[in-house]
């Protein structure tokens, strides 16, 4: 079966033909590529087709696909029984390895990113009695009701403000702040800090791009919360244990952390932790209910336990540093000789490329790109086998599976691409 025969027949079964919107390369305005087979740093589609990778599905994949320890620890956990409605050891071995790396007393399993902020929320507004979160607008917190407001991402990527069906009670439970803002926060809080249940937010935005946190926006976010009560949930679900081994260091002072990604090593996963007697308000401790006949399952945790080992190896992620250094510099390189109107952005492994001159500081900024310039780099990354994924507004992931030789290669695809989206044929302009 080739890949056109595969996107059709899933046209036939799933909507838009994908399990999730982004997937569909609607963005860039082409079909997208049906994956059959992974191996570290690389994908191949269905006519085998290989492509160097920087979706690492969408961040989980920091060690590359198929890594043995990984696939030995899921292929003997399987053996010894796929679920088991239960406590397991490996539950507590994973917990135990967070919390000693995090510092967060006590964890709670989900099965998504989308559960442990959907949770950490419920039990935000249950301890402090409060019904307003505040949200920045771009960032991303996965698809529950109340979080997709101005959310970063897939709804980002389709144009959509929020999502259709959503009870506009729920939306207006929700405030939304520009991103990097400190100002705009101190005056929602002067204006509604005594009804404000939390604030919840990626402390390096990942969903519009990589945006880093500027100024004082860090530290306004540990001050305001706390002096009006209100808690302060941070959504490490991209950059916890990618930045660095645990939690990326930005919030220190935050109350509730969401995890996710790396965490599972590539199977579903999603946690929220804090202090004991905060985390100790969930059923059934406490009266917030959460629940889930899959949570700490035992080929997640196995998989997660596995790649927090060998993310615990001497060097890795100064490695992963290295690799990511030289991507940035060579892409930054191929912008300038190419006079493509681009920017790059680089923390640690996630790394952006902007079709505008500077990079952006918030959601208004990184919307205001040439996404025709996208859309057309990445069908020319993509015909020099490179897989971006196919928005703006999704970071790239280097991994550990990455070599020196994969950036070059990377690098020579992105100047020839900027020189086709700087000088596109002559057909192709006076189409305009
Ligand atoms: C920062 C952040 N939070 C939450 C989520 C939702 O996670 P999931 O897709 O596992 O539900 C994502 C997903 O990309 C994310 O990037």
């Amino acid at each position: 079966m080739n890949n056109s025969d595969l996107w059709q027949q899933a046209g036939q079964l799933f909507p838009g033909g994908v399990s999730s919107p982004v997937r569909s390369f609607r963005a860039v305005a082409d079909e997208p590529i049906p994956i059959v087979r992974a191996a570290g740093a690389r994908l191949y589609d269905a006519e085998d087709t290989e492509y160097i990778d920087y979706i690492a599905a969408y961040g989980p994949l920091i060690l590359g696909s198929a890594h043995p320890a990984v696939v030995a620890a899921i292929k003997e956990a399987a053996a010894s029984g796929t679920a088991f409605g239960a406590l397991s050891p490996g539950e507590v071995a994973l917990g135990k390895r967070i919390r000693s790396a995090t510092g967060l007393e006590r964890i709670r399993f989900v099965n998504s990113g989308t559960e442990a902020t959907m949770t950490a929320i419920r039990l935000a507004r249950a301890v402090t009695g409060r019904d307003l979160i505040v949200k920045f607008e771009g960032c991303y917190h996965g698809h529950s009701d109340g979080l997709l407001v101005k959310a970063g991402s897939g709804v980002a990527t389709l144009g959509l403000s929020d999502s259709a069906g959503i009870p506009a009670a729920t939306a207006a439970g929700t405030a939304v702040v520009p991103y990097n803002d400190p100002n705009a926060l101190k005056k929602w809080f002067e204006a509604y800090g005594d009804e404000t249940a939390a604030v919840i937010v990626e402390p390096m935005a990942g969903n519009m791009g990589v945006i880093p946190p500027e100024g004082n926006f860090l530290e306004a976010l540990q001050a305001l919360p706390k002096q009006h009560g209100a808690l302060l949930i941070n959504d490490e679900i991209i950059t916890g244990f990618r930045l660095q081994y645990g939690l990326s260091g930005l919030l220190p002072e935050a109350d509730i952390v969401c995890l996710g990604k790396v965490i599972g090593g590539g199977l579903p996963v999603g946690a929220l932790g804090g202090r004991a007697e905060l985390l100790s308000q969930l059923a059934p401790e406490g009266p917030v209910y959460q629940a889930g006949t899959l949570s700490g399952n035992p080929l997640v945790t196995a998989a997660g336990i596995a790649t927090l080992d060998v993310l615990q190896k001497d060097g890795i992620y100064d490695r992963i540093e290295e690799l990511a250094q030289h991507l940035e510099n060579g892409l930054g390189t191929a912008i300038r000789r190419s006079k493509a109107t681009a920017s790059v952005v680089r923390r640690g492994s996630l790394l952006s490329i902007f079709f505008r001159p500077t990079p952006p500081c918030n959601y208004s900024e990184a919307s205001d790109c040439d996404l025709t310039n996208f859309a057309r780099f990445h069908k020319a990354m993509l015909s020099r086998g490179i897989m971006l994924a196919p928005s703006q507004f999704e970071a790239w992931f280097v991994s550990a599976a990455h070599t020196e030789a994969d950036i070059d290669q990377t690098v020579q695809a992105a100047a020839a691409a900027f020189r086709e989206v700087s000088h596109p044929p002559i057909a192709e302009r006076s189409e305009k």
